[in-house]
């Protein structure tokens, strides 16, 4: 792994993430968490805020890049959580069938290499009646930006860790088998469009 990898790049996706409206659309759905969760790409724990500790009775943390969790430490530290680190990807996650109440996923879909591999484990992880909370970024409804989303993306994902800027989040998990009570969706403000259309809300197996 290169220095742009290893050092530069787990800080970069941390600052990215970690601007003030990213911080705002965290705080729809992270409190939302209860009961035994799991957050997959867990990065630097930028959610950690917005758990409900007094809903929370324990929390996997599931981040595959040493780097990310390194930058978590302090954060995990300071939050008070029953948390528990678990660094393989998203697509194998180690946790028995039906064991937890709620997976949480924010600005992950985008940078999984095989999501519909991921979102079946999601799938196989939650309780019955469980529930998926998630936050993402992605392909974009006006035709000129999702030009330019498409065009970039090559480029883009080289530099930012794998990232995708044209994935398309609500058809995504649909497909994987969730029904949605909760859909919404957005241009973020202050944020370039071709990165900022999100896509959030909660989805549940059936
Ligand atoms: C853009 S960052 C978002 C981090 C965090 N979810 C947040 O909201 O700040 C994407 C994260 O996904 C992680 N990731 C990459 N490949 C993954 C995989 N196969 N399974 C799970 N996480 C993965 C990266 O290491 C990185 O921490």
């Amino acid at each position: 792994m290169g220095l742009y990898q290893r050092y530069l790049l787990p800080r970069l996706v941390q600052c990215a993430c970690g601007s003030p409206v990213v911080d705002r659309q965290r705080s729809k759905v992270v409190p939302q968490a209860q009961g035994e969760v799991l957050e997959i790409g867990f990065g630097s724990g930028l959610n950690l805020p917005h758990y409900r500790r007094e809903q929370v009775t324990k929390l996997w943390a599931l981040e595959p890049s040493a780097e990310m969790r390194a930058l978590a430490a302090a954060r995990v530290a300071a939050s008070g959580l029953d948390l528990h680190w678990l660094d393989l990807p998203g697509e194998a996650v180690p946790l028995p069938d039906q064991s937890v109440d709620c997976v949480v996923m924010t600005y992950t879909l985008c940078t999984i290499p095989d999501t519909a591999a991921a979102l079946a484990q999601v799938k196989r992880v939650l309780r019955p009646g469980g529930r998926l909370l998630f936050c993402e970024h992605g392909a974009a409804p006006d035709a000129e930006v999702r030009r330019w989303q498409d065009r970039l993306d090559g480029w883009w994902g080289r530099f930012a860790g794998g990232c995708h800027l044209n994935r398309e989040i609500e058809p995504l998990i649909r497909s994987a088998g969730f029904r949605f009570d909760e859909l919404q969706r957005a241009y973020l403000p202050k944020t370039p469009r071709f990165a900022g259309y999100n896509t959030w809300g909660i989805a549940r197996v059936g």
